[in-house]
């Protein structure tokens, strides 16, 4: 299947910073029409649950994954792009996403699918920050926001993250790509040849259950929208805050920036930070770096800093969020 990178497309040219300041002109006067200040997104329709994996032993079977090797951080495996579109007409798909992006050739439907099941550029962009700044995860709890594949959360578990929540708009997801991620992930010994049905590889068979019953301990996984996810978070048992919040490619979208600066602003622990890799621009869909950077900068709660920017088409940033003091 060819997807469209509808708004991933574009180079910027002398013609298109006037298209983006227009566009970017209109969008941030109609974000202050709107009262963001208390009623959360106008958009956002999905629910939020919690998933628990069960039964998780034949979840890998028949998949094809690969490695990304980068820089000196953990390997890690995830399941090829192209087989999981390939053979997606093979399984039911209850939120139907796999089809409406084919048919419509699209990796994002606005409320309807948001773009989880294709690994976006910034991911490698926030990756390759971590490791030359040698982000710390010992012992940190961690939330992978708009996680799709997974890789940021899967990267924080490898480092020694003590508990990586996951969340996904859609259902999906969450259960077809970013559960059989971290499953691959579980095993350390990834160059036994061992296969088969002697004693050995059974007993190499139980440990990795083992494993991966293990390392899902440290894990919770969640889809819906940003407003009811966070709904769902603060109602339930446990007062939770995370240290670090990682997000890549999540600010496309001005209609969602209250609901995303709401999560930041109930979850973050008090010395926590936002990494937030993004474009510059979103061509089509209209959000960015400017237009986020100024609604942050509106609501008064955080300072975002810029970390990083990578040249090179289309402007991208890696940029921290962290709570404003009070000097
Ligand atoms: C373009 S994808 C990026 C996926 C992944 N972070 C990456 O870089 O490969 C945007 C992600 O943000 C999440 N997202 C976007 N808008 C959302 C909303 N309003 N509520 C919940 N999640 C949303 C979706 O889960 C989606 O996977």
């Amino acid at each position: 299947m060819e997807f469209t990178f509808n708004f991933d497309v574009g180079v910027e040219t002398s013609d298109e910073p006037v298209a983006v300041l227009k566009e970017q002109a209109q969008i941030k006067q109609d974000l202050t029409d709107s009262d963001t200040t208390t009623d959360g997104p106008k958009v956002g329709v999905k629910e939020a649950r919690e998933h628990h994996p069960e039964n998780v032993t034949h979840i890998l079977e028949n998949t094809v994954c690969e490695t990304l090797n980068l820089g000196t951080l953990p390997p890690i495996q995830y399941l090829n792009e192209t087989v999981v579109e390939k053979t997606a007409s093979e399984h039911a798909d209850d939120e139907d996403i796999l089809s409406q992006s084919t048919a419509l050739h699209s990796d994002l439907i606005s409320g309807v699918y948001e773009g989880g099941l294709k690994i976006w550029e910034c991911t490698y962009d926030l990756l390759t920050f971590i490791d030359d700044n040698r982000v710390a995860f010992a012992g940190k709890r961690v939330l992978d926001l708009g996680c799709g594949a997974g890789l940021l959360g899967i990267t924080a578990l490898k480092m020694g993250a003590c508990e990586v929540h996951f969340q996904d708009y859609n259902d999906t997801v969450i259960e077809r790509l970013t559960l059989p991620n971290i499953l691959l992930n579980c095993d350390d010994d990834t160059d036994s040849e061992d296969e088969g049905s002697s004693p050995l590889s059974k007993r190499r068979a139980g440990e990795q259950q083992q494993q991966q019953l293990a390392m899902l301990t440290k894990c919770r996984f969640f889809s819906g929208d940003w407003t009811c996810f966070l709904q769902l978070v603060l109602d339930s048992e446990l007062q939770l805050q995370y240290d670090l919040i990682l997000t890549s490619e999540t600010i496309y979208n001005t209609a969602y920036y209250p609901a995303l600066h709401e999560v930041f602003h109930k979850l973050l622990a008090p010395n926590g930070l936002v990494y937030l890799a993004t474009k510059s621009h979103y061509f089509g869909v209209g959000g960015g770096l400017l237009l986020f950077q100024d609604f942050v900068q509106q609501k008064g709660v955080f300072d975002l800093k810029c970390l990083k920017k990578i040249e090179g088409g289309l402007q991208r940033h890696v940029v921290a969020l962290k709570w404003k003091t009070s000097d």
